[in-house]
């Protein structure tokens, strides 16, 4: 359903489980980051302006999980700070071609499938984690990425459709997708919520 080419392994879990605080406050990160690419997309694009509403709901909701994991650090007495970001979204924008309209359609698959994995990644959280308050506070954020996911990838098949491309999005979704699930595998040395 959310087109992801790799499933996330139950190791992973345990990982988060030995550095929940590092996780939480990568979460948060993510969670601001999620708003900062809907508002660049809004700059790049501002006079698409049906493409900018749904965007500014995207912007709304990502920083409201922001602030909701912030409270949930801080109810945990856990002070939130500055961090090493993991490499996932970094090697994913590198992806993303130079030229329109090739440009746009691959910001918005990458942003689909960082929104369908976090989504797969919080369904994983809700049904192995073993503290019941976070489990559930991650079953809580799983529809609203999964809308999110909906949402680009309907911006990326609008835009293709406007430049007579429309068949170009499928291959170039699996495309991004497999590689995707090998910039997932990579990996980094510490814990984080794409690591
Ligand atoms: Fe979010
Ligand atoms: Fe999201």
């Amino acid at each position: 359903m959310l087109q992801l080419q790799s499933d996330t392994s139950l190791a992973w879990v345990g990982t988060v489980e030995a550095g929940i605080d590092e996780v939480l406050i990568d979460h948060a990160h993510c969670e601001k980051k999620a708003a900062g690419t809907a508002m660049n997309l809004i700059f790049s694009y501002v006079e698409s302006v049906d493409f900018v509403q749904p965007l500014c709901e995207i912007v709304t909701e990502e920083l409201e999980h922001f602030s909701l994991v912030l409270d949930l650090i801080k109810s945990r007495g856990i002070t939130f700070r500055k961090q090493q970001p993991s490499s996932y979204g970094r090697r994913l924008s590198e992806l993303v071609r130079k030229e329109e309209p090739e440009k746009i359609l691959d910001r918005c698959l990458i942003a689909a499938l960082i929104e369908a994995r976090s989504c797969e990644r919080f369904g994983v959280l809700r049904d192995h984690l073993r503290d019941p308050e976070l489990a559930q506070f991650y079953g809580s954020l799983y529809d609203s990425e999964m809308r999110h996911y909906g949402i680009y990838l309907r911006f990326a098949q609008g835009f293709a459709a406007q430049a007579d491309r429309k068949e170009e999005v499928a291959p170039r979704l699996r495309t991004l997708a497999r590689k995707e699930a090998e910039i997932i595998a990579l990996g980094d040395p510490f814990p984080r919520i794409h690591s």
